[in-house]
């Protein structure tokens, strides 16, 4: 076994990081945990650090990465030009699941940018990912930790075979807390923009700001030629090899007669139902995506549950939608990637 493996599920003696950190400071690969998802982190200013995530995760090189921090003399290292409502912005989310593009200080290195003169930053709330920054004393960039396309990885078991042999380090502190990704957002001409939706939801900026743009590639494919805020929008992300398609109503009867509809018409359909509704259908294979009231834990499981659907060798992948209010919005932007944009309304 090429990494090495620090155990933090049973463990909370934070002297430990020291040696993870150490990796980092060094110009290696550490996968650790965050609140939102696991990352594979390196030194964000180190140019060949940095070069090594792209290679470990196959990652397409015009796709910038997250530039971690644990304090906010750390901001001042790498961001520029900072407006009072990016402070207040940072200032109410911080530290947890909220990413901000900020202008980058010329010692952002490029590749961590994908070329662009913003670098996006987030400072973590999970404390190992707190300790491991602070330890090395410099931003870590970090990627979700998946293979490109993937679902991103919120708990060891999922990714262990995928990356134990693309990374120096491995901090196991169980299951991430959120299960989805940061919000990530960018303020333009004084309104912040969502890019990417998360745990901090557009209700939640809207009190610290007057108003929030969702931005449209957000629940709509790109267009041909199309140029986007965000260069994530661009690449194939969390979908299975299995054909999948996101079905969402806000009547339940009608979306459990289009499903069972749907349904009858393939021979060994998969269906990722709520909670509420899986006894409502006659299929033999449905995974249980969580109760529709508690979208917390459809979010913290979701992608756990999409890497297991190539497993049941399904002909069709039928998936239950839920409403885009609050949480719910991170979960359909998701799934609607998942299912590549293969998304009925009724
Ligand atoms: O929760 C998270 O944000 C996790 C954990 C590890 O912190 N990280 C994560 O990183 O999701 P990644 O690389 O998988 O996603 C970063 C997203 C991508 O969609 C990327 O295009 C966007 O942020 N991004 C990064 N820098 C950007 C920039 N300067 N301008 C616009 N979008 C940017
Ligand atoms: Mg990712």
């Amino acid at each position: 076994m090429k990494e090495k493996y620090l155990d933090f599920k049973t463990n909370d003696n934070y002297e430990l990081i020291n040696e993870p950190a150490n990796v980092i400071k060094n110009g290696g690969l550490v996968l650790f945990p965050t609140e939102t998802v696991y990352g594979i982190g390196a030194n964000g200013l180190d140019e060949n650090a940095i070069k090594k995530i792209f290679i470990a995760k196959g990652r397409p090189q015009d796709n910038p990465l997250i530039l971690h921090i644990s304090d906010m003399d750390m901001l001042d290292i790498i961001a520029d030009e900072i407006s009072e409502l990016e402070y207040k912005l940072m200032d109410t989310f911080w530290p947890g699941p909220f990413t901000i593009i900020l202008k980058k200080k010329v010692i952002v290195p490029s590749t961590v940018t994908a070329g662009l003169d913003t670098v996006a930053v987030r400072m973590p709330s999970n404390k190992i990912a707190h300790e491991l920054i602070n330890q090395a004393g410099v931003p870590i960039a970090a990627p979700s930790a998946n293979i490109s396309g993937k679902p991103s990885g919120t708990n060891v078991e999922d990714i262990f075979d995928e990356l134990r042999d693309r990374v120096d380090y491995i901090i196991d502190g169980g299951d991430c807390e959120i299960g989805l990704e940061s919000t990530v957002v960018r303020v333009v001409e004084g309104k912040p923009h969502i890019l990417r939706p998360g745990k901090i939801t557009k209700e939640l900026i809207e009190q610290v700001a007057e108003s929030v743009e969702v931005d449209s590639h957000v629940m709509n494919e790109l267009k041909d030629g199309e140029v986007v805020m965000s260069p994530g929008m661009k690449h194939r992300h969390y979908a299975p090899n299995t054909k999948c398609v996101l079905v969402y109503s806000e009547n339940n009867e009608k979306l459990i007669e289009k499903i069972k509809e749907m349904a009858s018409r393939y021979s060994n359909p998969l269906i990722l139902s709520t909670t509420e509704n899986k006894n409502k259908y006659t299929v033999e294979n449905i995974i249980d995506i969580g109760s529709k009231n508690n979208l917390e834990e459809i979010s913290k499981n979701i992608f756990t549950d999409l890497r297991k659907v190539d497993s049941y060798n399904a002909d069709i992948v039928i998936i239950e939608g839920v409403s885009t209010d609050g949480l719910g919005l991170a979960i359909m932007n998701r799934l609607i990637r998942a299912c590549e944009y293969n998304f009925i309304k009724c």
